[in-house]
C-alpha cells in the first residue's frame, strides 16, 4: 500500500507537519511526502498538450497517480485553504490522477474549530476533482503544537495519536477495497 501525502505548510516547525509525520507513523504503509514548495504557480498556458509539464509538477503528477490513497493534511490561513497547496490542486484538476483516489483531509489549526473554513473548502474542491474524499478519515483538530514533542516534531497526546490511527485505518481500509 502506497500513500502520498501533501501537507499545505511549508514552515519547518510545522504543527501540520507534526501530524503528517505522527499519522504516518502509525500505518505499515510505504509513504512518501510530497514537495509542494518545489511547484511553479500554475499557469494553463505551462499545461498544454504540446509541451511537457514542469517537472516537479511531472513528478507530483506521477506520485499521485502511483499512491494507493492520499493524505491531505492543512493549516488554515485567512478562512481559506493554503496558496500552496490550492496551487498543488490546480496543477492536478485538468490531469485526473485524483480519479477515484481515496484521500483523506486532515486540518490543524490553534483555534477550536480546526481550520473548518479550509477544511471544508479542501473537501469540496476535492470532490469536485471527483476524488473520493473518506469522510470516516477526515479530521479537524485543534491546538496541535502544545501536544507536540519540538525535539522529534510529532504529536505526543495518546489520544490525538490515537485518533490519527482510526482514521489512517479507514483510508487505507477505503483503499484496499480498491486494490
Ligand atoms: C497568514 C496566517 C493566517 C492565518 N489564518 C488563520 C485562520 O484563518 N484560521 C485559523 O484557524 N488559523 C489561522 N492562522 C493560524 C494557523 O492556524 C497557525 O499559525 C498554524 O500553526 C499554522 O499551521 P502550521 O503550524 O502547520 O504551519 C493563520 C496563520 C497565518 C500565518
Amino acid at each position: 500500500m502506497q500513500l502520498l501525502a501533501l501537507n499545505g505548510s511549508l514552515r519547518a516547525r510545522s504543527s501540520n507537519g507534526a501530524v503528517l509525520r505522527s499519522a504516518l507513523a502509525l500505518t505499515d504503509a510505504t509513504s512518501a511526502v510530497a514537495d509542494l514548495g518545489a511547484l511553479p504557480h500554475f499557469n494553463p498556458d505551462l499545461d498544454t498538450e504540446d509541451a511537457a509539464p514542469p517537472a516537479p509538477v511531472a513528478a507530483l503528477r506521477r506520485a499521485v497517480a502511483e499512491a494507493d490513497a492520499v493524505l491531505v493534511v492543512s493549516p488554515e490561513y485567512a478562512h481559506g485553504v493554503p496558496g500552496v497547496l490550492k496551487n498543488a490542486l490546480d496543477w492536478l484538476v485538468g490531469s485526473a490522477e485524483f480519479l477515484d483516489k481515496p484521500t483523506a483531509v486532515l486540518t490543524a489549526s490553534p483555534s477550536p474549530a480546526g481550520g473548518e473554513y479550509a477544511h471544508a473548502q479542501l473537501r469540496e474542491t476535492l470532490r469536485m476533482m471527483s476524488a473520493d474524499v473518506i469522510a470516516d478519515a477526515c479530521r479537524n483538530l485543534t491546538a496541535i503544537a502544545p501536544k507536540t514533542d519540538p525535539a522529534t516534531g510529532t504529536v505526543t497526546d495518546p489520544a490525538t495519536l490515537r485518533d490519527l490511527r482510526t482514521a489512517l485505518a479507514a483510508l487505507l481500509t477505503a483503499a484496499a477495497t480498491r486494490t
